[in-house]
């Protein structure tokens, strides 16, 4: 027996439901703040992502899937979607665009991490991007656009935090106070918190554990160590922010897993969640175009773990409209009925009426069984008799109700109803 590989799942049909509601909602709003689809591929040259995400993050060290093809090149499954974006920004020239330039994914992400709720090695993320300018007013339409997707969803109760971590000019000073803090407290720290110490200092501050949120908590603030042109970008955002009543915390704690952010970082929580609780986060990450060959480009982003929000749509019982089921189905009896329901079923189609026909050789009760755990509408029987005066029976499910109606008719008719 196979079955899908550990920390992937099937979207079985029953489920199809949330995930068309979240990705028609993630699609209204792109449309709504400009921005553009991208497809890239699901695999890339594995550098793109070293380079990146980061030589000493998680997700480089333990969680890429990496593989040689056949030709020896290097290559991974993407294990995040900006960098693609970037890549992609850079190859066919979109900074000949106006800017910025909008775009938007829904894509399959990789990751090798240990499955659990909310945690898989493969999910699915809704993520946008708008690269090419440095206006903190971006910083906060991006965030009011996060905001804006969650409220669209019906999601409530969430936590927008937000933080400025700095730019290349004075994020070193910041690591440096950073350092001399943690190394009085080294021995307490649990055995990740002390590989970071020296590997990713920042990753310090958002550990989950009970031995390290208190020394978290007391260490020093990015935001006290901020540049000039950084403080006032940030005080910007906020004053943004505030104008637009976004109810949002400042949190210090706040760093993200990937090496490419500068400046403004957000993420969105839900309530009482744990550690893999983040709905979605984002930030800028003004030099990862030019580190990855391109000129110069501030950029912006943000992304949600689909799977994460289907889970809390599901928790908070949110409803999400049925997918529409087939309007009619064609049940028959006989052999010459089944020639004309196979012709029904095609006219039909090909006029835009989704038509569902039964196949093997069940009872008229069983064919009606069958229709009703369909959810089509109506039923057209055909039989001896609606063969031989060309109508069928249409039988309403709702109410019970039959009437004859000319095959001609009944393309009008279910038209009418739709
Ligand atoms: P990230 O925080 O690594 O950011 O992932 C974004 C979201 O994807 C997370 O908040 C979470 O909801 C979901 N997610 C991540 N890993 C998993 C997993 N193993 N299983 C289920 N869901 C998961 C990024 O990837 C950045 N590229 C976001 C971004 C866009 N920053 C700027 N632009």
């Amino acid at each position: 027996m196979y079955k899908a590989p550990r920390g992937t799942a099937d979207i079985l049909p029953e489920e199809q439901g949330y995930w068309r509601f979240v990705e028609d909602r993630a699609i209204a709003l792109c449309r709504l703040y400009g921005y553009q689809r991208l497809d890239t591929p699901a695999f890339e040259d594995s550098q793109l992502f070293t380079r990146s995400i980061g030589e000493g993050t998680d997700i480089v060290t333990k969680e890429m899937y990496t593989f040689k093809d056949r030709s020896g090149n290097i290559l991974a499954l993407r294990p995040e979607g900006t960098a693609p974006v970037c890549r992609a920004y850079i190859e066919h020239g979109m900074d000949n665009l106006p800017q910025p330039v909008k775009l938007y994914y829904l894509a399959a992400i990789f990751r090798y991490e240990r499955p659990q709720a909310g945690r898989y090695r493969q999910h699915y993320q809704f993520g946008f991007e708008a690269i090419g300018d440095a206006d903190p007013a971006l910083d906060a339409e991006v965030i009011e656009m996060t905001w804006q997707f969650f409220k669209s969803l019906g999601l409530e109760h969430l936590f927008l935090y937000i933080n400025s971590i700095g730019c290349k000019a004075c994020r070193p000073r910041y690591l440096e106070g950073l350092k001399r803090y943690y190394s009085a407290h080294l021995a307490g720290l649990c055995s990740d918190c002390k590989a970071r110490f020296g590997k990713n200092p920042l990753r310090l501050l958002d550990c989950k554990k009970p031995t390290c949120y208190d020394v978290a908590e007391e260490a020093p603030k990015s935001t006290d160590y901020l540049c000039r042109e950084c403080k006032m970008h940030f005080e910007a955002v906020v004053g943004y922010l505030d104008a637009l009543r976004l109810p949002f915390d400042i949190s210090h704690r706040l760093v993200r897993g990937l090496d490419y952010y500068t400046k403004t970082v957000f993420e969105i929580q839900p309530l009482g969640e744990g550690a893999q609780s983040a709905l979605g986060g984002g930030g800028r990450y003004d030099d990862l175009i030019e580190e990855l060959g391109g000129k110069p480009t501030p950029a912006i982003g943000f992304a949600a773990g689909m799977e994460r929000v289907v889970l809390n749509l599901k928790k908070h019982k949110t409803p999400v409209p049925n997918l529409p089921a087939a309007q009619v189905f064609i049940a028959h009896l006989g052999d010459e009925a089944k020639l004309e329901a196979v012709k029904l079923a095609s006219t039909l189609r090909r006029d835009g009426i989704a038509a569902i026909m039964a196949t093997g050789d069940r009872s008229l009760k069983g064919q009606l069984r069958q229709a009703d755990s369909i959810g089509s509408s109506y039923v057209a029987i055909i039989g001896e008799d609606e063969v031989k005066s060309g109508v069928v029976t249409l039988r309403n499910m709702m109410t019970g109700e039959q009437k004859t109606v000319s095959a001609e008719k009944l393309k009008d008719f279910l038209e009418s109803k739709r």
